[in-house]
Order: C-alpha cells, then sequence, then structure tokens
C-alpha cells in the first residue's frame, strides 16, 4: 500500500530518524520490563522536542498559503511555543506567541528563562495573558489584528495538535517500526493530544498491534481520551486507517495537583533517569510519563520482559523555569 504521508507537502526541518536506545541500568533497577528510549528530544530543530515532527507538516501548509505570520500560544514554559519560533525564524516566518502567565507559587526564573527566553531570542511577538484568559480567543484577536495591519497570518492551534500535525507522529510510528519490530508498549506525555493520536494513526498504518499508553499532564482521564480521540477522528480520515476508540489508553494518576505542577514521583523520575541513564527530562511532561511507567513497573502492570519504548519529547529548557523549586532539599555535599 502507498504510504499516504509521502502526498502531503512537508518541510524537512527535523534530524530524523532519531535515536532509539536501551535503558538497561533502568531497567534493570525497575526489575521488570525491557525499557528502550526513542530520543524525540534529539529532533534538533529548535531545541529539538516534539513539536518538530508536527511542524514539518504545518509550516508547510502554512507555506502552502501563502502565510507570513504564524500565530500560537500554550502555558508561559511551552516548548511548541518555543520550536514554532524558532522554526518560523529559520523558515523567514514571523511568529506570535500568546503565552499564559503561571499560577501563583512559580519561583523567579519561571516567567523568564527556559522556553519564554529562547522563544523571545527567536525573535517571536509574546503575548503575555492572564490565566484565567481564554487563549484560543486571544489567538483570533491577535489574527485579525496582523490581517488589518495588511499581513497573511496562520493560525496554529495550541500544541499544533491538528490531524495535520498528527501526521508528524504517524510517520514517528513508522520509523519507530523500523527501529525495532517487536515493541509492546509505547509510554509517553500526553496533553494537547495530537502525539498519541499520531502514534495510533501510524501503527495502524503498520498493522502493528502495539499498545500505546499516555500519561496525562494535566486533564482528567476522560477530558484526555476525548482529546486523542477528536484528533484521532480527523486523522484517520486523512490517512484512510481505522482505530478502534478502545485503542486510545489514558492514565491520569500521574497529574497530582494540576499541569506543570511537578509532585514527588515526577523529582524521584527526574533524578532515576538522570542519575542512571544520564537522561535528563522535564518536569512538566516527560517527569510526568516516566513518573507513570515507574509506578507500572513497580506495580507490575508490564510482563516481565515486555519491551516498552519510552517516547521522549523533549522539554529540557522548562527544567530551568523550575530551578528554584527543584533544588529546595537537594542533596549537598
Ligand atoms: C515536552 C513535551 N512532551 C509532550 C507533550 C505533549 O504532546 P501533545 O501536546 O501532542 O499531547 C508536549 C506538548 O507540549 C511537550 O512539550
Amino acid at each position: 500500500m502507498a504510504n499516504p504521508i509521502e502526498s502531503l507537502p512537508r518541510v524537512a526541518l527535523a534530524a530524523l530518524p532519531t535515536p532509539l536506545q536501551p535503558l538497561k541500568r533502568l531497567s534493570a533497577a525497575l526489575g521488570g520490563p525491557e525499557i528502550w528510549v526513542k530520543r524525540d528530544d534529539l529532533t534538533g530543530a529548535g531545541g529539538g522536542g516534539n513539536k518538530v515532527r508536527k511542524l514539518e507538516f504545518l509550516l508547510a501548509d502554512a507555506l502552502a498559503q501563502k502565510a507570513d505570520v504564524v500565530v500560537t500560544g500554550g502555558a508561559i514554559q511551552s516548548n511548541h511555543v518555543r520550536q514554532t519560533a524558532a522554526l518560523c525564524g529559520a523558515l523567514g516566518l514571523a511568529c506570535e506567541g500568546v503565552l499564559n502567565e503561571p499560577l501563583p507559587g512559580r519561583g523567579p526564573e519561571y516567567t523568564v528563562s527556559g522556553n519564554v527566553f529562547l522563544t523571545r531570542l527567536a525573535d517571536a511577538t509574546v503575548h503575555v495573558i492572564p490565566n484565567t484568559a481564554d487563549t484560543a480567543e486571544y489567538m483570533k484577536r491577535v489574527a485579525q489584528g496582523s490581517r488589518a495591519a495588511g499581513k497573511r497570518p496562520y493560525v496554529m492551534p495550541v500544541g499544533g495538535s491538528t490531524p495535520l500535525g498528527a501526521v508528524g507522529y504517524a510517520n514517528a510510528a513508522m520509523e519507530l517500526c523500523e527501529q525495532m519490530d517487536d515493541f509492546d508498549t509505547i509510554v509517553l506525555a500526553t496533553g494537547s493530544g495530537g502525539t498519541q493520536a499520531g502514534l495510533l494513526g501510524g501503527l495502524a498504518l503498520e498493522g502493528s498491534e502495539a499498545r500505546v499508553l499516555g500519561f496525562s499532564v494535566g486533564a482528567p482521564l476522560e477530558r484526555q481520551r476525548g482529546k486523542v480521540l477528536d484528533i484521532l477522528l480527523g486523522l484517520a480520515e486523512l490517512l484512510g486507517v481505522e482505530v478502534p476508540e478502545d485503542a486510545v489508553i489514558v492514565d491520569d494518576q500521574s497529574v497530582g495537583p494540576g499541569y506543570g505542577v511537578p509532585t514527588p514521583e515526577v523529582k524521584e523520575a527526574l533524578a532515576m533517569a538522570a542519575s542512571l541513564e544520564g537522561l535528563y527530562l522535564d518536569p512538566v511532561y516527560t517527569g510526568k510519563s516516566m513518573a507513570g511507567l515507574i509506578r507500572h513497573a513497580r506495580a507490575g502492570r508490564f510482563r516481565a520482559g515486555e519491551k516498552v519504548v519510552f517516547l521522549h519529547t523533549g522539554g529540557l529548557p522548562g527544567l530551568f523555569g523550575y530551578a528554584t523549586e527543584l533544588s529546595a532539599g537537594a542533596k549537598k555535599r
């Protein structure tokens, strides 16, 4: 069967394939599944991370529509906005990022360091709005303003999670199947839902029966499943595949008090990945999915020898927004 992804416009931005590496010391410490990591933190462009794969298709669409400015949004420490800003710069497009202020209680570096700093460095125009404001509504207003100024805006939803963006992860699933043909489960952090939907679409294209286990980073279980399903519906149509609804598996037990709030389990996951494998995770996304993987392994929820691929979706810059908070209580010599 012809690969339907090949007929879609795409700009080559990512350094692919990303490495697939065994996590032997972590696997031994957990004494259960055989854990591997798919290094999508190393997609290269814009500091790396999962959004680069989505942006290959979304920015090709923006260019096809002759857009000259991309409007998108997220939280103040948004990896998506940082990657979009950087890749827009590389393609000669302007970028307007709408960023929600954090809830009170974050350290002083949260609003200036990490992703927001890198977004500004890539010369994006940053609009900081209150946490309670409607990001999509504000993005619409920014687009209206730029239209009124004679520009051609392209509005990209939060997280780049549209069926077209998710195609980037269908492609990633196919890449993974090329690298390893007998993995059982992919573990990932699921937020706006496009990454999980994309993986499911790609596995369906491959005829693979591997499981995709998404750890929610904020939304309760049914709401998160709904987000993934919505995107999957459009993606399945785009790719001409069928994916059963029960393939969307979400666990919301790593969320803790809410989006962007690290729990003790997340701190342990960050420390285990760094000290056992030299692998840096972030407290908002990959820390939560690794905390979930560790919890499932300890509870015997993976078979002995089950091949589990942990998708490292990036996010390292966000760690620096938490330096004060996460250093409290750290080991001193
Ligand atoms: C580092 C990282 N991991 C995972 C995700 C979740 O991906 P998605 O929004 O496609 O569910 C994001 C989204 O912003 C992210 O920045």
